[in-house]
């Protein structure tokens, strides 16, 4: 059984959260994917770098309610406001690259926009962070193409 979370962060969802689509999709997609599996964490925060720091540490911190993968949405990009990847950096021990270079290759494939997103994915004890960018589509497919590798990963950190 693996736990999942999923931290959408989006200044406007933070307002108002029946906007966020993402969230909900990428959930979705997590349950039809791993069957077992549950969404222990969801939260919505805005694009505040001590936010999210707060909210990554909480979920790495919290031995009753644990998540063995951590998703964030959105805030990746060129924007001022986007600083998912330097709040992530921040509070991982470990990078996992490879992640990040399945995220950028894969998506390059579906869209040059691709190039324009700046996740971060790494390790902080036993829970791994992997940053998606933050529409409901773009979230969906970078989920597929990670999920495969996940089972082994969650097994590796146990
Ligand atoms: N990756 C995939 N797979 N599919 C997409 O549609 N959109 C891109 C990119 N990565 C996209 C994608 C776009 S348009 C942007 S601006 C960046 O992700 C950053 O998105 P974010 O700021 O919402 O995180």
């Amino acid at each position: 059984m693996f736990r999942f979370g999923i931290l959408t962060v989006s200044t406007t969802c933070s307002q108002h959260p029946e906007k966020d689509t993402a969230g909900p999709k990428l959930e979705g997609e997590i349950i039809t994917s791993f069957p077992q599996s549950r969404v222990t964490f969801k939260k919505i925060v805005a694009d505040d770098k001590r936010q999210i720091v707060n909210a990554l540490t909480d979920v790495v911190n919290d031995v009753v309610n644990p998540c063995d993968v951590l998703f964030t949405v959105g805030g990746t990009g060129f924007a001022p406001s986007d600083v998912t990847p330097e709040a992530t950096r921040e509070v991982i021990e470990k990078e996992a690259v490879g992640l990040v270079h399945a995220i950028i290759s894969k998506s390059l494939a579906v869209t040059d926009m691709a190039m324009l997103s700046r996740p971060v994915c790494g390790i902080r004890k036993k829970t791994i962070i992997v940053n998606f960018p933050g529409s409901a589509k773009a979230a969906s497919e970078c989920f597929h193409f990670v999920k495969n590798a996940l089972p082994h990963a969650i097994a590796l950190l146990r």
